[in-house]
């Protein structure tokens, strides 16, 4: 059902109990014609499976079905007999519980198909050892043995069982089967001498004389040619288009020897029927009767191993006891005849259920769990009813009951399991029509028996009056002359009728007296008679014997569980795609299929285990869906509630919820096929989503693995390095070699790169960081470098660097020019670094003379600075000034220019090397204007002659003398100044004449 709504299963219901309608025959049949068109010949009533014969083969008994249906819930896919044989084999291994499946329907509706159906699904399915191969292979191989022996070709079918079947299947604790036993029920023997029109003996007959070896017929006596035999040509029909009696003889003959039948016996037994039937009489004038065929007699002797003359004399005399004494007594021609008959019914008869022991001893196991298959006749309703339809409804009546019984418990223990309360269910109990047949005395069986034993002349006439006497008031029983008029006119005077559960049937009494004593033993009635009078022996008729063995086989049928397979023929001309109407509710009726549901749908429609349901339909409740996490009876209340079931709809039990019409589930089911889509669209999305997602998750990887390699790379080279820096440590004081050049390097870098990041921000800022061993060296350089890069900028246009002033360049390149000169010559120089120099250190041009400038006239002044001149005698000192001009320096005394000096003729600067301001400047004295040279001092030396040098070109002409400097006073003579170290400067004349200056050390 949970599949109902595939495209397939759209056709009508899979469950009856699903019909909204469940009580209409036509909504009925019409469920089922449509499944038929769609080749779906399996519908359940619940757990019962009707099935319809399709007459084709049909593509659903694979080996990938069988897997599909293993193990799988029996509502999860769509009916199969597979489904069934499923269900009760896992019962059996889970509850320890024996199974027997019911397989019941007319005479070509299926049943053998079915049940061969459910031993193939074992048999392939189930575990195996290589013993258990063997029992696989007898179990299986029983099958075309039996069918040769007891299936025959009929009007209704062309493989027809003329028996009933029991068969248990035996499993072992691992669930594989180890051995079977059959029971045979009721094999119609009629027809070894006699068959309709139309009709066949048994297959066997046919097989051996189609297929039979030329040796083995010989020896069997046998002719090639079925139409030689008296007891194969009754029914004008040797040949039969769907069969193929030379192959099968093959398949039999196989089969016969897994099996382990090896010898011939069989073979002779079944020739030997074949020679009976040809076996014929003469009548003599006295009206004995004598065998005219010689040859037969001959043939018969040497297979039954018997002496020709006592066959002879079996075959036309009977055996009576007169006066105590035993007499032969001749038969006439046509009681031979039927002597002869009847010897060969009993032996093919005997050599049947001999057939049936030696194919159990081969499967015999014991010990194990069981599954039993029931193949056998169903309710049959012929223009003409005799004994053997009275057994066959009557056995059909006894399974009605047993299915009602089982049924009803089994509901009934369901809702108790549950904690449901019952609801009583009205159905017909047949009880009442078995009892009609069976009860003991008062039954149909018991008066059949009496009259067949009862002294005097009893026939079928007395024993119909009998019935009119004892059981003519049932309510299920009639006579023509009970019936009303009405009645009595579809009646014959020798019929009684049954009403069946399934219906009536009227059966004609004729024969059945003969078919009960079974004619063999007409001849020791007598006996009878005598045990039967002592009490001590009873002798068991055929109704009887039948009766007893059908009661065995109730019993072994209520101790399992069982499963039910209804089969259904769909018309009478074995026709594929044929639906026939009427045929089919005549079955539907007789199979009690309404009934059935009627019963089933009594209480709820559907029910189904919580797991299951939530599983299912979880998808249609918000708290439910993708989990629910509780209670699965909290889940499922939960979600019918979301759905809207009404209190009345429904019925929570203990593992399982309970549905009452089917209209509610249908709701359910449609909402899920709406909620399938949109959740088929979203699953699209979802695998859109997910391709994505994996494209990204691959890009990822990839790249994450490039980036792991790049990073092991990395660490790769960084060890390296590492090593290569911890080598070049170790090496860093040798000379540059491969082992420490790397190390040197980096050191080299990284003190340049932080000298760059560092850098002073003047030239004049000494703090530079202290460079590593291997800078030493060129630290000067750098600082040069640095220097001369500000100089060479400040050459450049100055558009190209706004950032500095021209005067800040030419200071600078005053002081480079300064630092050459005087640094680390000249004590007081670093005083003068961070000063920077100044065009003039007069507070105004305006200190400058107006007389003086006036004389200077445009004469463009550089450098202006007040000094102290000492006299070359005295070394008096006076205040004047010192102008640099372009081609001259100049001394001014006052409004007076006192002296000009020609930077030709400036021979050279000498100062100290201390930290006093004292210079002189040494002037050539060619010239008669210069008297000298001229003895100065200044507070800003450094600056005043950096200034001089640059102007007059004597950067190199500068001396820095220690302790003392000469210079000439007048031509010819000359003066010494003395430079020392003290705590005071102090500049005068000493007592050796010399200009004595004590510069202060700082
Ligand atoms: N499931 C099936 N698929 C195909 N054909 C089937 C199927 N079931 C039955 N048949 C056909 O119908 C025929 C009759 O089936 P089967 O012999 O099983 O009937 P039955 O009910 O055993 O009859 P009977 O009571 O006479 O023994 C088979 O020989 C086969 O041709
Ligand atoms: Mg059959």
């Amino acid at each position: 059902m949970e599949s109902a709504l595939t495209a397939r299963d759209r056709v009508g219901v899979q469950d009856f109990v699903l019909l909204e309608n469940h009580t209409s025959e036509v909504a009925f049949i019409e469920n089922l014609r449509k499944r038929f068109k769609e080749n779906l010949i399996y519908t359940y009533i619940g757990s019962v499976l009707v099935s319809v014969n399709p007459y084709k083969e049909l593509e659903i008994y694979s080996k990938q079905h069988m897997e599909r249906y293993r193990g799988v819930n029996f509502y999860e896919v769509s009916p199969h007999i597979y489904a069934v044989a499923d269900n009760a084999y896992r019962s059996m291994r889970t509850e320890r519980r024996d199974q027997c499946i019911l397989i019941s329907g007319e005479s070509g509706a299926g049943k053998t198909e079915a049940s061969k159906k459910v031993l193939q699904y074992y048999a392939i399915t189930c575990p195996a050892s290589e013993h258990v191969q063997t029992i696989k292979d007898r179990l299986l191989q029983s099958n075309p043995v039996l069918e040769a022996f007891g299936n025959a070709k009929t009007l209704r079918n062309d493989n027809s069982s003329r028996f009933g079947k029991y068969m248990d299947i035996q499993f072992d604790f691992k669930g594989a089967p180890v051995g079977g036993h059959i029971i045979n029920y009721l094999l119609e023997k009629s027809r070894v001498v006699h068959q309709s029109h139309g009709e066949r003996n048994f297959h066997i007959f046919y097989q051996l004389i189609e297929g039979g070896e030329d040796d083995l017929l010989r020896r069997l006596g046998l002719e090639k040619n079925a139409q030689q035999y008296q007891f194969l040509v009754k029914g004008n029909c040797p040949k039969v288009s769907s069969i193929n009696d030379r192959n099968d003889w093959k398949i039999v003959r196989k089969a016969l020897s897994i099996i382990g039948f090896t010898d011939d016996e069989l073979l002779n037994i079944i020739a030997s029927v074949l020679h009976l039937g040809n076996v014929q009489y003469g009548g003599e004038d006295s009206g004995s009767a004598y065998i005219t065929t010689e040859t037969q007699i001959k043939y018969l002797a040497r297979l039954l191993g018997v002496d020709g003359t006592i066959l002879k004399e079996a075959l036309t005399h009977k055996k009576i006891i007169a006066k105590g004494e035993e007499l032969m007594s001749p038969l006439n021609q046509e009681q031979a005849a039927s002597a002869r008959d009847a010897l060969s019914k009993a032996i093919y008869g005997r050599t049947f259920t001999w057939l049936v022991n030696k194919i159990n001893d081969s499967l015999a196991y014991k010990n194990a769990s069981v599954i039993g298959l029931l193949d056998i006749y169903g309710f049959e309703v012929f223009q003409n009813n005799s004994f053997e339809q009275f057994c066959i409804n009557y056995c059909n009546e006894k399974l009605q009951q047993l299915f009602i019984e089982l049924t009803l418990k089994s509901e009934q223990e369901e809702y108790e399991a549950e904690g449901i309360t019952w609801e009583p269910v009205q159905y017909f109990n047949n009880k009442i029509i078995c009892d009609l047949v069976e009860e003991k005395f008062k039954g149909i069986i018991s008066i059949l028996d009496e009259e067949c034993l009862r002294p005097g002349d009893a026939s079928d006439i007395t024993f119909l009056e009998k019935l009119e006497d004892t059981v003519g008031g049932h309510a299920h029983f009639l006579t023509h002359k009970l019936a009303d008029g009405k009645t009595r006119k579809v009646m014959g005077r020798e019929e009684f009728r049954l009403i069946h559960y399934a219906g009536e049937v009227n059966y004609n009494v004729n024969g059945f007296l003969d078919k009960n004593n079974d004619l063999l033993f007409r001849n020791l009635k007598e006996v009878r008679e005598q045990a039967q009078k002592k009490k001590d022996i009873y002798i068991y008729t055929a109704a009887t014997q039948f009766k007893n063995s059908l009661a065995k086989l109730m019993e072994i049928l209520m101790s399992k569980e069982p499963s039910y397979v209804r089969c259904i023929k769909p018309n009478d001309a074995k026709q594929a795609g044929r639906f026939d109407e009427v045929l089919i509710r005549h079955q539907v009726k007789y199979l009690g299929l309404m009934e059935n549901l009627r019963v089933r749908r009594a209480g709820f429609a559907y029910r189904r285990r919580y797991e299951t349901f939530l599983q299912r339909y979880k998808s249609l409740c918000p708290n439910t869906w993708p989990n629910w996490d509780g209670r699965l009876v909290d889940g499922v209340s939960t979600l019918v509630k979301h759905l809207g079931y009404k209190p009345e709809e429904y019925k929570l039990g203990r593992t399982k919820i309970f549905i009452r019409f089917p209209k509610t589930l249908f709701a359910t089911e449609d909402a899920l096929e709406v909620r399938k889509h949109s959740l088929g669209m979203s699953f699209s999305q979802k695998t859109k989503y997910r391709k994505m997602r994996q494209s990204a998750i691959k890009i990822q990887a990839w790249w994450r693995g490039i980036l792991a390699r790049r990073e092991a790379k990395r660490r790769r080279e960084a060890a390296n390095t590492i090593r290569r820096f911890i080598k070049g440590f170790i090496y860093r004081h040798q000379p540059r070699c491969p082992e420490n050049e790397y190390f040197l390097d980096y050191v080299r870098y990284s003190f340049l790169m932080k000298l760059h990041r560092s850098l002073p921000k003047t030239v004049l800022d000494k703090s530079w960081p202290t460079p590593p061993p291997a800078l030493i060296e060129v630290r000067h350089i750098c600082h040069e470098s640095v220097i001369s890069t500000i100089i060479n900028y400040s050459r450049c246009e100055l558009r190209d660097y706004p950032f500095l002033s021209f005067t800040g360049f030419r200071a600078l390149e005053q002081k480079m020019v300064a630092s050459e000169i005087f640094k680390d010559k000249k004590d007081n120089y670093p005083q003068s670094v961070p000063k920077l120099f100044v065009g003039t250190r007069l507070s105004e041009f305006s200190d400058i003379n107006p007389k003086v400038q006036q004389a200077l006239g445009n004469e463009k002044m550089k450098y202006a600075v007040p000094v102290t001149k000492y006299d070359r005698k005295g070394y008096k000192a006076r205040n004047r000034q010192l102008l640099l001009m372009a081609n001259s320096a100049i001394i001014v005394e006052e409004a007076k220019l006192k002296q000009r000096i020609d930077y030709s003729s400036l021979k050279g600067i000498s100062v100290s090397s201390l930290s006093d301001g004292m210079f002189v400047l040494h002037v050539a004295c060619e010239d008669n204007k210069q008297k000298g040279d001229v003895v100065l001092q200044s507070e800003h030396v450094i600056e005043a002659l950096t200034k001089v040098a640059i102007c007059a070109d004597k950067m190199n002409s500068i001396n820095i003398n220690q302790g003392s400097i000469k210079f000439s006073v007048a031509q010819g003579k000359e003066g010494i100044i003395d430079f020392t170290s003290g705590s005071e400067l102090l500049i005068a004349k000493a007592k050796n004449g010399h200009l004595s200056v004590v510069s202060t050390a700082e």
